[in-house]
């Protein structure tokens, strides 16, 4: 074998054991792992941590070995015995008592997800989402797929939030939205970009609008110490009168709907939107051509498996936009995983 041969072999190896390496992630979330060293005020053998996990002693071993080796746990060894502890990336992002988890995301994409990409070449032949086959229920009403269950709807809500304690603040900075006092956060879920706005932009109040379900397991479930400037209504936005607002904010919505659907919903955001108003989308948006990054076609592929939409470049996002008449459209590049896109109702009557 040539040394490039040799190369494309490990790469290609790398490829295939991708998901033992995300399920290493979700089963050590899962377990418990990366809380029990956040507790410990020292770091802990094996021992301990199995008996902690109510655990076998070879399979925790084995684990924290492959945790240690994707960095997410450090190891020391004294005297022929090893103690662990979580490493920096760990703490930060993996236990659950830190600011900044993505735990919820992790375990939504180690069950539910996971078992929809299970199904990923009837997806490709049948170019649909794999609810049926993945859990046995049907998507011809795709939310009620989605939350098949109050268990499952509470999932996916912790799961999605979780982002926007990273990236929400670069997102609602991408454009300076302080000239835009009342926002309306449409499909706006639990809640969680409402607060990274508020926390930024200290006179502006945002309604949160979602299906009756998810305002009301938001409500239950969530809490909201900024009383009084972010606030909750129930409806369709495909139906139903949308609040009144100086900014519409559409995050992760269009990529869930076929072209057809967004459009219907863009026309209807901007007959609600008054002049001078605004639309943000925030979305990862694909590379000119739609060839990249590949972290955004795996979310596209994503979609066809869990929804009826696509991730889309900007030019398809100019395009839906401006045919549901916005202009001024802008993309900001965040530098994180979601873009923000704005687009103005006003100057279509000045230009
Ligand atoms: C992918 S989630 C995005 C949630 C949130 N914007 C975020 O980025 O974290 C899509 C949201 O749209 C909401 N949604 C779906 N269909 C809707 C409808 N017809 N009317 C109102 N909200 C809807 C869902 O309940 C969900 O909260």
């Amino acid at each position: 074998m040539s040394s490039l041969d040799d190369q494309d072999f490990c790469v290609l190896n790398k490829y295939a054991s991708g998901f033992m390496v995300s399920q290493v992630i979700f089963a050590a979330c899962e377990l418990g792992v990366f809380d029990v060293l956040a507790k410990a005020q020292e770091p802990l053998d094996s021992e301990a941590i199995a008996g902690r996990l109510d655990c076998s002693r070879r399979g925790t071993e084995l684990l924290l070995d492959a945790c240690v080796s994707l960095g997410l746990l450090q190891v020391d060894v004294r005297s022929g015995a090893a103690y662990y502890r979580n490493s920096d990336m760990a703490d930060t992002y993996l236990a659950t008592g830190s600011p900044k988890t993505q735990c919820h995301m992790l375990r939504y994409l180690g069950t539910t997800t996971y078992r929809c990409w299970g199904h990923l070449p009837e997806a490709i032949r049948e170019g649909k989402n794999q609810y049926m086959k993945a859990f046995g229920v049907p998507a011809d009403q795709l939310f009620a797929a989605i939350y098949r269950s109050e268990d499952e709807r509470l999932r996916f809500m912790r799961g999605l939030q979780d982002i926007w304690s990273v990236c929400g603040t670069r997102v609602v900075t991408a454009f300076d939205l302080s000239t835009f006092p009342v926002i309306c956060d449409l499909g706006g879920g639990s809640g969680a970009l409402a607060k990274a706005c508020v926390s930024v932009y200290p006179k502006c109040k945002v309604t949160v609008f979602d299906i009756p379900e998810v305002v009301g397991t938001a409500r239950t479930h969530f809490s909201f110490p900024e009383e009084g400037r972010i606030s909750f209504c129930e409806g369709d936005f495909f139906e139903d009168h949308l609040p009144e607002a100086d900014l519409y904010v559409l995050a992760r919505v269009l990529h869930d709907w076929p072209d057809d659907r967004c459009s219907h919903l863009l026309a209807r955001v901007h007959h609600a939107c008054k002049p001078g108003g605004g639309i943000l989308v925030v979305e990862t948006v694909l590379d000119e051509g739609g060839r990249g990054p590949l972290s955004t076609l795996l979310c596209s592929l994503n979609m066809l498996l869990q929804t009826e939409g696509r991730e889309r470049t900007e030019a398809q996002f100019r395009a839906l936009l401006s045919s549901a008449g916005f202009c001024d459209i802008q993309l900001r590049r965040t530098g994180g995983t979601y873009d923000a896109i704005l687009g103005r109702k006003e100057s279509c009557h000045s230009t």
